[in-house]
């Protein structure tokens, strides 16, 4: 099995959300499961050439790709994914590519992506290296199922390759004006109202991925019933039904190389499940570095997002006076709208010594909250799976979270489990999108924190999981295998 991945974003080399985690880790336990996999993101300007061992692909050359009617130069650079064999092919294109960031405001973000997908394509065919299937990752790779299907490629090389497209978040859909038709030489006959590129008089990049490719995955089993539902399809919901047995759902899995108590290299004190001592000092560690006062009764709440309306912080506000009248401290890490960095920049300078934010991105403090806090807030109104909460189950800290998509998948309430006689819960979750049913279940998991051979057990429960890639990965396997007969 020969698969091309194409992704936006790649642990570790650029990264701005978990798809950047999935890229950097299920590729290389597809490797280890016998799948030829060969990697493809843009080259942003911040990668480091020489730490990261790019070097340039001169049999490949200089590449012509037009978009928008120019055409521009474009190189490939190659190295390999770290502790592994997977090949990751980086296109070169510093019109586009130089930046700063990995997705941008600017007006021609559609010609950024028109230029990675057609990439793609091109170094495919330099290579002369024909995938049984390309995966697909969001929006921005959206138009590639359309070249491939129609035959974009001159020499037909792809005629027997099937497109994966995953969905790992469908509020984000890459809609341009009717001129990126042109941009992207899609043509005119597939726009109009309801066709396959439209949506609301847009070019919709993410439906357009939708429409053309063979299969379409998302990144858990519940995110895949939900985006059916007009409450979470954003739009799209009445495209997936049509497509609906198409459509299927694959637990992300974690990289425990990287996120793990026992060898985390960022931990002062590495602990297991054996062991919890060392998750103590390091709650002592994190707190004095935030000049909060150590206090082992008092649980520790800790929270790592980007700050937007996805992750619940509107619940949050409305629960706000509640959350703070409650025993126990809290430590934020996060960055992204104006409106939630205010909040918590408010807080932490008014409720000193109780709630301390860290306003930015910040991957060794996220390593330390993960070991060092008790508890995990994610009240998200929708998350297609998580990895945070995934995690903190690692790391023996409890998650609480709003049962929704990869949330619901991977969190049992531990109430709730008790209930049904049940002792296998690992979290504490609530349903309603509310600020008080948010409210209630943080206030449940405080008050068990009190008990400490309950919390134990709790902790335990969720330290003994394996969401290790291995299973997803077979699951992978199985989902390119019915992509290729597709395909035929
Ligand atoms: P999403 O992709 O929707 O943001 P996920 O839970 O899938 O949510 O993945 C988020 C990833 O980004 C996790 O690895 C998390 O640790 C990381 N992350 C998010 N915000 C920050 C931040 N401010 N600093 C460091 N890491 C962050
Ligand atoms: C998206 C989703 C998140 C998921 C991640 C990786 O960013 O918001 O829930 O874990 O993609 O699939």
């Amino acid at each position: 099995m020969k698969l091309a991945f194409a992704t936006t974003e790649c642990v570790p080399y650029a990264k701005t959300g978990g798809l950047a985690d999935v890229a950097g880790s299920l590729p290389k336990a597809l490797e280890k499961l016998g799948v030829e996999v060969k990697v493809f993101m843009p080259k942003y300007l911040f990668i480091d050439e020489s730490k990261h061992g790019l070097h340039y692909n001169w049999d490949v050359g200089e590449m012509l790709i037009r978009v928008n009617g120019k055409v521009h130069s474009v190189h490939l650079h190659q190295a390999k994914l770290p502790n592994s064999n997977v090949e990751i092919n980086f296109i070169d294109c510093p019109h586009y590519y130089n930046r700063g960031t990995v997705y941008t405001n600017d007006s021609d973000e559609d010609e950024r992506f028109i230029l990675f997908s057609k990439g793609v394509i091109e170094v495919l065919q330099r290579l002369q290296w024909t995938p049984d299937v390309i995966q697909c990752n969001d929006w921005q790779t959206g138009l590639i199922p359309l070249y491939i299907k129609d035959n974009y490629s001159w020499d037909r090389m792809f005629d027997h390759t099937a497109t994966v497209f995953t969905i790992h978040n469908i509020a984000y859909q890459g809609r341009f004006h009717k001129s990126t038709l042109h941009a992207a030489e899609i043509r005119p006959e597939l726009f109009y109202p309801g066709g396959p590129v439209e949506f609301e008089d847009s070019v919709s990049f993410m439906k357009t991925g939708i429409v053309f490719s063979d299969i379409i995955n998302t990144v858990s089993n519940k995110y895949s019933h939900e985006i059916l539902t007009p409450e979470y399809g954003a739009g799209l919901d009445g495209i997936l039904r049509a497509r609906k047995p198409d459509v299927y759902g694959i637990l992300n899995g974690v990289d425990y190389d990287e996120w793990n108590p026992e060898t985390d290299k960022f931990l002062p004190y590495k602990y297991s499940i054996n062991d919890l001592s060392g998750k103590l000092k390091n709650k002592k560690f994190l707190m004095e570095h935030f000049n909060l006062p150590f206090d082992e009764n008092r649980p520790l709440i800790g929270m790592i997002s980007r700050l937007v309306l996805q992750k619940g912080f509107d619940i949050f506000a409305d629960a706000l006076n509640d959350l703070m009248n409650l025993d126990s401290q809290w430590i934020i890490l996060g960055s992204g709208e104006y409106r939630y960095e205010e909040m918590f920049r408010y807080l932490s300078r008014n409720l000193k010594g109780k709630l301390a934010a860290y306003i930015g991105y910040n991957n060794e403090l996220a390593h330390l909250i993960e070991a060092g806090a008790d508890i995990f807030l994610m009240p998200s109104r929708y998350e297609p799976c998580g990895l945070n909460q995934i995690y903190s189950l690692k790391y023996g800290t409890v998650p609480v979270v709003r049962k929704t998509g990869g949330l619901a998948d991977t969190v049992k309430d531990w109430d709730e489990e008790n209930y049904y006689g049940f002792d296998h819960g690992n979290g504490f979750s609530f349903y309603d999108y509310s600020g008080f049913a948010l409210f209630k279940s943080v206030e449940r998991a405080v008050n068990t924190f009190a008990h400490k051979d309950i919390w134990r057990k709790i902790q335990l429960n969720g330290m003994k999981l394996d969401f290790s890639w291995s299973r997803s990965a077979e699951k992978y396997v199985e989902l390119y295998k019915i992509a290729k007969e597709k395909r035929g």
